[in-house]
């Protein structure tokens, strides 16, 4: 199953693939093939969505504005690991192809980090917004 992270819009990251959560102590949450992650900061059960950027009207039309560039010689197979870090983004290695909402972007990466606080500049990815914020989150 190739692995595939997409930024639904208004909503939080939908993942599919060969999956492992892990906690910020490295800790496995679950292995899975379809994960939603909260990308909003407000979810009361983070690291998954639980609806909230519904209530608080999160915006956010999951389109890329500056992307990594694609590593498109990269092979999509194998587990992909996506391990939450304490009060910021969520790290995720092994192969993944990355989609914006429209699904009209494909980036290969094997590695990268993915905002969760709500706050990034260049949402999906983590810019380091979530210090000058003071997110906090497990
Ligand atoms: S987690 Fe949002 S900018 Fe890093």
């Amino acid at each position: 199953m190739k692995n595939k992270i997409i930024a639904l819009e208004n909503g939080p990251l939908h993942i599919i693939g060969t999956l492992e959560l892990k906690d910020a102590n490295g800790e496995l949450l679950e292995k899975a093939e379809e994960l939603f992650l909260c990308r909003c900061g407000n979810s009361k059960n983070k690291p998954y969505c639980d609806g909230q950027h519904k209530k608080t009207g999160f915006q956010n039309d999951g389109k890329f504005k500056k992307p990594p560039v694609s590593e498109d010689d990269l092979i999509n197979e194998g587990a992909l690991e996506i391990k939450v870090q304490a009060n910021g983004p969520l790290i995720f290695r092994g192969v993944a192809c990355l989609q914006d909402s429209a699904q009209q972007e494909n980036i290969m990466r094997k590695v990268g980090g993915l905002c969760r606080c709500g706050q990034s500049g260049n949402s999906p990815f983590c810019d380091g917004t979530h210090t000058k914020a003071d997110f906090v989150a497990g």
